[in-house]
C-alpha cells in the first residue's frame, strides 16, 4: 500500500478545529425523555409546536417524532439585531406563522439560549396573539451570558457552558449545522 494511503483526510465532520460535546447517541435519548415529558404534559391538549428557523430545524424534526400527541407545527424566521457580537433584542419576524395560535397550547422550539433577548421578545410578540398557553423547549442552554434572567426555558435538552458551540442546527456564519452530533469550535476565527 502506498504511504499517502494511510493518511486519514478530514472532513467536514472530522473537522480538527471541532471538539465533541454531545454524540448522536447522547442528542437522542435526551430528546426522547423529553418528548416523552412533553407527551405527558399536553395530553388531551391541542399542541402546535413553533420552530424558530433555521437553527431549531434539526431539533424539531427529531423532537416531534418523539411526542406521541395530535400535533401541528408552525415555523417562524426572526433576525436579532446585534451591536457588535451580542444581540439588542430588537427582533424583525422575517416569517410569521402560518396559521392563528388562539386557544392553542403552543410550545416554542428553539435552538439555544444565550442572552435570552431574542426569545423574550419572540415570546412577547407570540404573548398578545390570544394562546391558551406558551412554553418553551429549548435544545441548548447557555445560561452564562443571560440578560433576561427572567425567561424559563420549559424543556431543555442540555446546559452548555460558554463557548460557541455548532452542529445539530447550529451554525457559525451558515456553516457546520449538518453536523450530526454537537461540538465547540475551538478558534471561532477560523470557523
Ligand atoms: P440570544 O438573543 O442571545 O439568546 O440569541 C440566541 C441566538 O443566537 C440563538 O438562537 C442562536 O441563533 C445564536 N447563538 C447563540 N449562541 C450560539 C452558539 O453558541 N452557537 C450558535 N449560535 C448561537
Ligand atoms: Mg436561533
Amino acid at each position: 500500500m502506498a504511504a499517502e494511503s494511510t493518511q486519514i483526510a478530514t472532513t467536514e465532520f472530522t473537522n480538527p478545529n471541532l471538539e465533541a460535546l454531545y454524540s448522536v447517541d447522547e442528542i437522542q435519548a435526551r430528546i426522547k425523555e423529553l418528548g416523552e415529558q412533553i407527551t405527558r404534559e399536553y395530553t388531551g391538549k391541542e399542541l402546535v409546536l413553533v420552530g424558530v428557523l433555521k437553527g431549531s430545524c434539526i431539533f424539531m424534526a427529531d423532537l416531534m417524532r418523539e411526542i406521541d400527541l395530535n400535533l401541528t407545527i408552525d415555523f417562524m424566521a426572526v433576525s436579532s439585531y446585534k451591536d457588535g457580537t451580542r444581540s439588542t433584542g430588537d427582533v424583525e419576524i422575517l416569517k410569521d406563522l402560518s396559521n392563528p395560535i388562539r386557544e392553542k397550547h403552543v410550545l416554542v422550539v428553539e435552538d439555544i439560549v444565550d442572552t435570552g433577548l431574542t426569545l423574550s421578545r419572540l415570546l412577547e410578540i407570540l404573548g398578545t396573539r390570544g394562546a391558551s398557553s406558551i412554553k418553551l423547549a429549548s435544545f441548548l442552554d447557555k445560561p452564562e451570558p443571560r440578560i433576561k434572567k427572567e425567561l424559563v426555558i420549559d424543556y431543555t435538552g442540555f446546559v452548555v457552558p460558554n463557548k460557541f458551540v455548532v452542529g445539530y442546527g447550529l451554525d457559525a456564519a451558515g456553516r457546520y449545522r449538518n453536523l450530526p452530533f454537537i461540538a465547540v469550535v475551538k478558534d471561532p476565527s477560523a470557523a
